[in-house]
């Protein structure tokens, strides 16, 4: 292995789930697959590893389950954190350890770690007017507080953010407020909270990030941190009115806990307390290459703030990298838990029992490495009938059969080798390189697609050499292709480790073999002639129609179960009446969308360049979350040009584009029929 000779152990750590939900083939995909193979193949290398996991349960949204649900928090977690660790076992997601936050050693640990802060004085205290629900007696979370947008009128904007328009929000923006818990309208009242000052870290994190980790950082990682930083950093608070969750360990801050976001990767420290009484070289000595796998919507917490924390507490290392992922669709829609628009893995295996490397292999070849990706059960079907069927497990079929057919199950020698055999083995040396060099950039999909050219390779040999055909003329050949075919099998059970753990097992039964380490991937020489095979396993089986039929199926049915639900969804009751001068005041004007674009870190916002006919113009509209920036390029639309420009995010926005909005919140352009030019006046 090539990695920075300073390197001696690595800290491994995939980001905590909420114990809220079970999880899906997102979840999988985004970061504890890519996470499985790093982690797998550093333990084939020898490293000195540890695999870090664990279930996050503190939060406002798990409180509010289990109000709605009528039961404790604790019982939401519990449920919860043993469906999520059964999936990752069932799908040999290899943690060194899979802890949870409401775990006793978490709670001392974020504490201590508070409380050295604290008395560091590290913390700014402020005193603030909050929400409080007098019915209830308390304090009131933003999750806990809805009300009607500022920015867009939905009457379902939360305190902390409008959902539908995507605005961030103080919970003092929201007109008519109401509490969660009563419904009544909360009053404000005086609270003190500690903030963490991030600003004061600003030129600390331009250095470590914007510098340091120009060049080995991925960009969507990089570019975020950047957008962050420029946008001036503001001090965070990092403690809660509620009553879930780590005690703040202050005097005068009873019935405070810690903001969920300052326990939880505090977390990945305890689950190493948990783990190993030598737990502090993990994270403590610079020779231990710390990395997170996370999620693109984890980026600002394990890359600025979480670094800032360790920092400031002065004893900890810096993550070394924090490979985070895009997000993965499903049929083309973002994965949705409300909308249930998911693949859940607990359901997944009960359709394909035992096919559990089929789907890493599909979320490994699919996965979201750069831009968001689409799962599709198509997609699936042909990955696994046309790739792991059709070549993976054909050649070792093939190799084995043949094998136990003209030599009885034992390894051939080789009696002479052709040049085409020796660039067989050329390229059999090289491909162990390429995967990791592939794995350490944190490149999988690249690397998975090195391990299956190996298997290319394999049934291209085989085919080229027919052995079948040569046996009566010239059993000495035969011998030598199928021990070289055998050969390629072994490397195979080797590389593909990392990725189908249970298929390599599988081929390493097969062929009476052990585990080899990655250094020994390059031998070429793992059978020795003579060496007693097993008989074949069956490895993959082709996935037929109607699987595939009754998966689609299934999602058909949430999304009419979807759209029933919307169509009972109340139509907004009318408005008061108005003069025509009022309507007449608008001038709206017939437009066309010159270019679009993702506004960087919001879901919901696109910017959008618009020929109104009088100029062209930028517009900055919510609608993101239903239209992709390059389908909407050179759509007719219909623009109120002579409203007020209004900044958002930091963009002037000259104009609003006329949207239709079904009960349920979906959005469809407003547009004109053929003929109309660009500047045409509506009214
Ligand atoms: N629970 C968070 C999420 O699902 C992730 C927490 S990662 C940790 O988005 F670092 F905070 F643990
Ligand atoms: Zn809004």
């Amino acid at each position: 292995m090539n990695d920075k000779p300073e390197f001696k152990r690595y800290t491994v750590t995939s980001a905590l789930p909420y114990a809220n939900g079970p999880i899906h083939i997102g979840h999988l995909a985004g970061v504890y697959v890519p996470a499985d193979i790093y982690v797998r193949f550093l333990r084939m290398n020898g490293a000195d590893v540890i695999f870090i996991g664990g279930s996050d349960e503190h939060g406002v949204p798990i409180t509010i389950k289990a109000l709605q649900q009528g039961v404790s928090p604790q019982d939401i977690v519990d449920k919860y954190h043993g469906i999520i660790k059964k999936s990752f076992e069932d799908f040999g997601i290899s943690f060194d350890i899979y802890s949870r936050t409401s775990n006793p050693v978490h709670h001392e640990t974020a504490s201590a770690f508070f409380l050295k802060m604290y008395e560091a004085g590290q913390f700014i205290e402020k005193i603030s007017d909050q929400y409080y629900d007098e019915a209830t007696g308390q304090f009131l979370a933003d999750r806990y507080i809805t009300g009607t947008c500022p920015h867009c009128g939905s009457e379902k904007a939360y305190g902390d953010q409008c959902e539908k328009c995507g605005t961030s929000l103080n919970a003092t923006d929201l007109i008519e407020p109401k509490s969660v818990l009563s419904g009544n309208k909360p009053v404000l009242r005086e609270t003190r909270h500690w903030f963490l000052p991030l600003d004061a870290y600003e030129p600390w994190l331009r250095e470590w990030i914007l510098e340091g980790h120009k060049d080995d950082w991925k960009i969507n990682v990089y570019g975020q941190c950047k957008s962050w930083i420029d946008q001036g950093l503001q001090p965070r608070a990092v403690t809660r009115d509620l009553d879930w969750g780590v005690k703040v360990p202050v005097k005068g801050a009873e019935g405070k806990v810690l903001y969920v976001w300052f326990d939880a990767p505090i977390g990945y420290i305890s689950a190493t307390r948990e783990l190993t009484p030598d737990w502090e070289k993990y994270w403590k000595d610079p020779g231990s290459k710390l990395v997170h796998f996370i999620g693109k919507d984890n980026i600002v917490f394990h890359c600025i703030i979480f670094p800032a924390m360790l920092k400031a507490e002065g004893t900890y290392i810096l993550p070394d990298n924090v490979p985070a992922n895009e997000f993965l669709n499903l049929e083309g829609d973002k994965i949705s838990t409300s909308r249930n628009w998911a693949v859940w893995l607990h359901e997944y295996l009960e359709a394909f029992p035992g096919k559990q490397d089929v789907l890493r292999y599909v979320l490994t070849s699919a996965a979201p490495e750069t831009k968001d990706n689409d799962f599709t059960w198509k997609d699936f079907q042909t990955r696994n009938n046309s790739e792991l069927v059709a070549i993976l497990g054909n050649f070792i079929n093939r190799t084995m059969v043949l094998t136990h057919k003209y030599f009885e199950g034992k390894v051939p020698e080789i009696a002479a080798l052709t040049d085409y055999d020796n660039a067989t083995m050329e390229e059999m040396r090289q491909i162990p390189g390429r995967i990791a060099v592939s794995i350490q950039g944190y490149r999988f999909r690249e690397a998975l697609a090195e391990m299956m050219n190996l298997a290319r390779l394999g049934n291209k040999y085989l085919t080229d050499n027919e052995p079948w055909k040569v046996f009566s003329s010239d059993p000495d050949r035969v011998g030598t292709v199928l021990n070289i075919s055998l050969q390629i099998c072994a490397q195979l059970s080797i590389v593909a480790e990392p990725f189908l753990p249970f298929s390599a097992a599988k081929i390493r039964k097969t062929l009476n073999l052990p585990l080899f380490s990655w250094d020994e991937a390059i031998k070429l020489n793992w059978l020795p002639a003579g060496h007693v095979l097993d008989q074949p396993a069956l490895l993959f089986e082709k996935i037929e129609d109607p699987a595939i039929q009754e998966q689609v199926k299934k999602l058909l049915d949430t999304k009419l179960a979807n759209e029933a639900a919307q169509s009972k969804t109340p139509m907004k009751p009318g408005k008061e009446a108005i003069q025509f001068e009022d309507f007449a005041k608008m001038d709206i004007r017939a437009g066309t969308i010159l270019e679009a674009e993702k506004v960087p870190k919001t879901d919901k916002l696109l910017k959008l360049k618009i020929d109104t006919g009088l100029d062209q113009r930028t517009v900055v509209s919510g609608i993101a979350k239903f239209f992709n920036p390059e389908e909407i390029i050179g759509k007719r639309v219909c623009i109120l040009v002579n409203l007020d420009p209004r900044k958002l995010k930091g963009i002037e926005s000259q104009g609003m584009i006329l949207m239709a909005e079904n009960p349920d919140g979906t959005l469809f352009f407003v547009t004109t029929d053929e003929g109309s030019v660009n500047g045409a006046d509506i009214k």
